[in-house]
């Protein structure tokens, strides 16, 4: 990587103290001085949700000043954490300070924010669960208009491998009167569902839709996640399964994965470890053809991927079809029966 020129960091310091530290992180003064603009109006509008999110993240105790006559403990948790950085004489200083060293070492702003903007949703994000990328947001409200236009029925839909719940929840605020049943095996993953759907309840009521996080493995045998599904709908229910599994092999996510991500973001949630990259499409193409679902939309990694995936589908009977992203990547996979849902073939434009 190379190393940032003196001049840079003499101009960040001249602007503010704590704008050295976050340029380590962002590599470049525009995006770091948004970044700290951003830190600053999240902490002065939101201080007691901001104090809230930073007690709870790991290098909490890294700049404390012993102001205080109670000694600090790191063994703490984080209410009694959130106690003490209130006692603290100046927190906006020592907030700024700990997010500046935060991003320095790569640690995700998302994360520091505790929130990231996907679409009309504001979706809660806690570490231990992958930050939601763009590439999602775009293909899930694409998807979400696809289904407005097309299928104005009541919609059930499963969101294999959930995460934060982003997905899901966006097409059932989008969608109206759908059910999503979000699906996942980390209990962090889980949790942050559960407040995204909590702050997201006004959108979904008016949309007269539900959303609803649930526990399962997507690696368990095919006819457990069958009989699961089933369960969750009703026999023969479900319409869509959409899902942006793990799909990083171990040689890529040390070689093409960014130092943020391979430090913070959950491993679980990008690479399926010890088998092979493609293991959860292929474990959750057989699930939708057993519980006669009408269209599967997958999220993958590139072209070679997408070409993986489609032969897949099409020995499964699948006919299948590839939206490029915003970059003219071949990052969604679609499939579908023949007379059935063909409309899912319509990329974005
Ligand atoms: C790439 S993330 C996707 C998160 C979210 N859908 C998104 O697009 O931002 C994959 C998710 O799969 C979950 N996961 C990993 N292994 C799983 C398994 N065996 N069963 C269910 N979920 C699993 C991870 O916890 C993680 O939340």
């Amino acid at each position: 990587m190379p190393r940032i020129p003196s001049i840079l960091i003499h101009q960040a310091a001249s602007v503010s103290p704590f704008l050295p530290s976050i340029l380590r992180g962002t590599r470049d003064l525009s995006s770091a001085r948004t970044e700290l603009r951003w830190i600053t109006e999240e902490f002065q509008q939101n201080r007691t949700a901001f104090l809230a999110n930073l007690a709870r993240l790991p290098y909490f105790p890294a700049v404390l000043q012993r102001p205080s006559r109670i000694r600090y403990r790191p063994q703490w948790k984080w209410t009694k954490r959130l106690e003490y950085l209130r006692l603290q004489p100046d927190p906006a200083r020592i907030v700024l300070r700990q997010c500046a060293r935060l991003r320095e070492r790569h640690y995700p702003l998302q994360y520091i924010l505790g929130t990231q903007p996907f679409h009309l949703l504001d979706v809660v994000v806690r570490p231990g669960v992958l930050i939601p990328r763009p590439e999602t947001e775009e293909l899930t409200s694409h998807l979400a208009g696809l289904l407005e236009t097309h299928h104005p029925e009541k919609l059930n839909v499963i969101d294999l491998c959930a995460g934060t719940g982003c997905i899901g929840l966006l097409l059932s605020c989008l969608v109206k009167g759908t059910t999503t049943i979000g699906v996942d095996i980390s209990k962090s993953a889980l949790a942050c569902m559960a407040e995204n759907k909590t702050k997201h309840e006004d959108l979904l009521s008016i949309a007269g839709s539900e959303y609803r996080p649930v526990y399962h493995d997507v690696l368990s045998t095919v006819p457990k996640t069958v009989a699961f599904i089933n369960s969750q709908l009703g026999p023969g229910k479900a319409d869509l399964i959409v899902s942006n599994p793990p799909y990083i092999s171990s040689a890529g996510f040390n070689k093409d994965t960014s130092r943020s991500v391979r430090l913070w973001e959950p491993r679980l949630a990008l690479v399926p470890d010890g088998v092979d990259e493609n293991v959860f499409y292929d474990r959750i193409i057989d699930v939708a053809t057993e519980v006669h679902a009408n269209g599967i939309v997958f999220e993958v990694g590139s072209w070679d991927q997408a070409t993986s995936i489609q032969r897949l589908m099409g020995k499964k009977g699948w006919k299948s079809s590839v939206w490029p992203d915003f970059h003219g990547k071949g990052r969604t996979v679609v499939a579908f029966r023949e007379g059935g849902w063909e409309w899912l073939q319509s990329a974005p434009s």
